[in-house]
């Protein structure tokens, strides 16, 4: 694609004297004044937590892009509140900001944020996570969620022998879309598996209803995440772990499959049934790659990783804006129902990881440093 923010330089730096002209002329557009000496700022970036990796390294990844752009952008993490992620935008929104790119904490609760961020004028782009019931989004740059799951699931099926593996299932927070999704998708790929008997679940009793059901609606995912959410915390995940493995008898430990959400739960959840006795073995998937589960992969504490390109998904969402900003329309792939509207959406693939390919896909390719890792062969 030839679309590089290079490209536009020269038009950048026209926007630019243009800006700073109109500034000097005391105009103000849009009407709202810049409080706090703020100055003016193009794109605003809303993140939903600096608490997990996952979130840091897109933080870093958008430091690393928006070295080359000319365009003035900001980063505000939410810190896990939908309260604060809406003064977020409203700080933006008053220095003025035309493109609004944000991973909501709440799909939902994030609807009242970007709402403003549309009276505004100002085009929203929801990133990696969709904002639900409102029409108010614009965009979306997302990976391919269900492919998340399915990888993942397809993982615990390439690595279970026999049958009657007993199965954990674990899934995010109910109130990020993309944990249905990423459920969704697991689901798809193993319930043949467990209707045929090859894993049982162990941890689910509204999942052990569905077991004849290939699809699961809204209404019945909601039931099990209702079960097995972590809330994408490393310490619900463990706390969850632990209760599972006291509440369940001798046969539903020995050789065990594990569909852990994320690197995050997944660490926590592994070193639970790592340091049960009665599991003789786990397989334990995980999610976006982070360092600490790397390290995990290299040492055979965590099975494997999906790993999503987060340059990629900056890339993606920074073109946006830009194309946004010089008057044209983004391109987009395809479109996702967000439950008010079918929101726009360039979606990415995702590679999955293990210890046979680690290397390869995160160092050699450059995204990590050799020497972040210790043992890597
Ligand atoms: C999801 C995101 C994942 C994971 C999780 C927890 O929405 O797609 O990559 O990090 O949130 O923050």
């Amino acid at each position: 694609m030839i679309k590089t923010w290079r490209k536009f330089s020269l038009l950048l730096v026209l926007m630019a004297v243009t800006l700073v002209i109109a500034a000097c002329g005391g105009g103000s557009e849009g009407g709202s004044a810049s409080e706090g000496g703020g100055g003016q700022v193009d794109v605003g970036i809303v993140l939903p937590t600096k608490d997990e990796p996952r979130w840091v390294q897109d933080e870093q990844r958008f430091k690393d892009a928006l070295a080359e752009t000319d365009y003035s952008t900001e980063i505000l993490f939410s810190q896990g509140s939908s309260a604060k992620e809406k003064e977020n935008v409203d700080i933006l929104l008053n220095k003025g900001i035309k493109v609004l790119i944000i991973a909501p904490h709440d799909g939902a609760a994030a609807a009242a944020a970007v709402e403003s961020a549309k009276q505004d004028d100002v085009t929203v782009i929801a990133y990696d996570r969709l904002i639900t019931d409102t029409e108010a989004v614009d965009y979306y740059v997302t990976f391919d969620s269900l492919a998340v799951g399915a990888a993942q699931a397809q993982y615990l099926i390439d690595n279970a022998e026999g049958s009657g593996v007993p199965l954990y299932l674990y899934a995010g927070a109910s109130s990020d879309n993309n944990a249905f999704l990423f459920f969704q998708g697991a689901w798809s790929v193993l319930q043949p598996k467990i209707a045929d008997g090859t894993f049982k679940i162990a941890n689910s009793s509204e999942a052990e209803a569905l077991k004849d059901t290939a699809e699961l609606s809204r209404d019945q995912l909601s039931k099990v995440l209702g079960q097995v959410t972590t809330n994408w915390d490393p310490n619900e995940a463990k706390n969850k772990a632990q209760t599972h493995l006291t509440g369940v008898g001798a046969d539903m430990k020995g050789d065990v499959a594990v569909l852990a959400p994320n690197d995050g739960t997944a660490r926590a959840i592994a070193d639970v049934f790592a340091s049960d006795g009665e599991v003789t073995n786990y397989v334990i998937t995980g999610q976006d790659a982070e360092k600490a589960s790397v390290q995990y992969i290299i040492d055979k504490k965590q099975s494997m990783t999906v790993f999503k390109d987060v340059r990629t998904l900056v890339k993606d969402a920074m073109d946006m804006a830009v194309t946004v900003l010089e008057g044209n329309e983004p391109e987009t792939t395809g479109s996702y129902d967000n439950g008010a509207v079918e929101v726009k959406a360039k979606q990415t693939d995702v590679i999955t990881v293990d210890e046979e390919n680690v290397k390869a896909e995160l160092v050699d390719s450059g995204y990590y440093e050799a020497g972040e890792f210790t043992g890597l062969k």
